[in-house]
């Protein structure tokens, strides 16, 4: 099997690392791997801010339910959508930013700055490093844009906290691809018949090293989803400049 297939199949998310800070020439491999992925219309829509001052990333840290792998890690980034350099090309040419608020961009500059974000946890796995993808910066989206000093047309996404890890966790299993891969059409009865796969989340739940506990993927997804999540981001990112339609 190929190894960089073989070690996507084994990614897991790290939640301990050493506190130990990556090197100038990693976080440079790490950042050109991110720079390198495609590019809707190649207008490139992200930038990556790491966090470097200790209270800055403290802060950050306690707001995202996730700080003592935010704090001691590697390096940690934010990863923010961007589209404030095309707002201000098309303002120094007198034009509109219409072109820049719709619902559509707002799907580009999300899905640039996710490539860059995979290809940077990918580069880092193939280093030995772990990741997490910390999606809790969103817990108060607004202050994460204050204090990272963001103009509008941009709006941070996720951080990623990337370092040496103390340990692994067991790799969670994914649906069988009967559940996720159809040919033609949406196959309904083929797409949403979980019932094995909640067995076998439900088996590995219970049988986890850390955290054990008896749920299935149903539980999991009822209970995320069963309730309105950061209300305050739809709003926030109108008054970024979006315009959500
Ligand atoms: C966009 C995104 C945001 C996430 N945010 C967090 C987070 O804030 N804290 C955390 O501990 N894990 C976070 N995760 C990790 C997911 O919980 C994890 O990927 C998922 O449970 C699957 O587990 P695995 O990555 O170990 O396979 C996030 C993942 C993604 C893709």
């Amino acid at each position: 099997m190929d190894p960089i297939i073989e070690q996507m199949k084994k990614n897991v998310s790290v939640r301990d690392f050493k506190d130990e800070p990556l090197t100038d020439e990693v976080k440079k491999e790490l950042l050109q791997a991110a720079q390198s992925g495609s590019s809707s219309n190649f207008v490139q829509a992200f930038s990556i801010i790491e966090i470097s001052d200790g209270k800055l990333r403290d802060t950050i840290a306690d707001i995202t339910n996730s700080a003592p792998y935010v704090k001691k890690t590697g390096a940690f980034y934010v990863f923010v959508a961007d589209l404030y350099r095309q707002a201000q090309m098309l303002k120094r040419r007198g034009l509109s930013l219409d072109g820049i608020k719709s619902m559509e961009q707002l799907l580009v500059a999300t899905v640039d700055t996710t490539i860059a974000a995979e290809n940077m946890a990918t580069a880092a796995e193939s280093l030995g490093l772990g990741i997490c993808y910390i999606g809790g910066i969103r817990n108060d989206i607004r202050q994460i844009a204050e204090l990272l000093h963001l103009p509008k047309y941009t709006f941070p996404l996720y951080g990623l906290t990337v370092g040496i890890p103390n340990g692994k966790n067991q790799v969670k299993p994914r649906m069988p691809l009967s559940n996720q891969v159809a040919t033609d059409h949406y196959d309904v009865e083929q797409l949403t018949n979980i019932g094995d796969y909640d067995q076998k989340v439900r088996e590995y739940y219970l049988s986890r090293n850390s955290n054990a506990q008896d749920s299935t993927w149903t539980d999991k997804n009822v209970d995320f989803f069963k309730e309105i999540r950061r209300p305050d981001v739809g709003p926030f990112l109108k008054d970024q400049g979006f315009s959500l339609s």
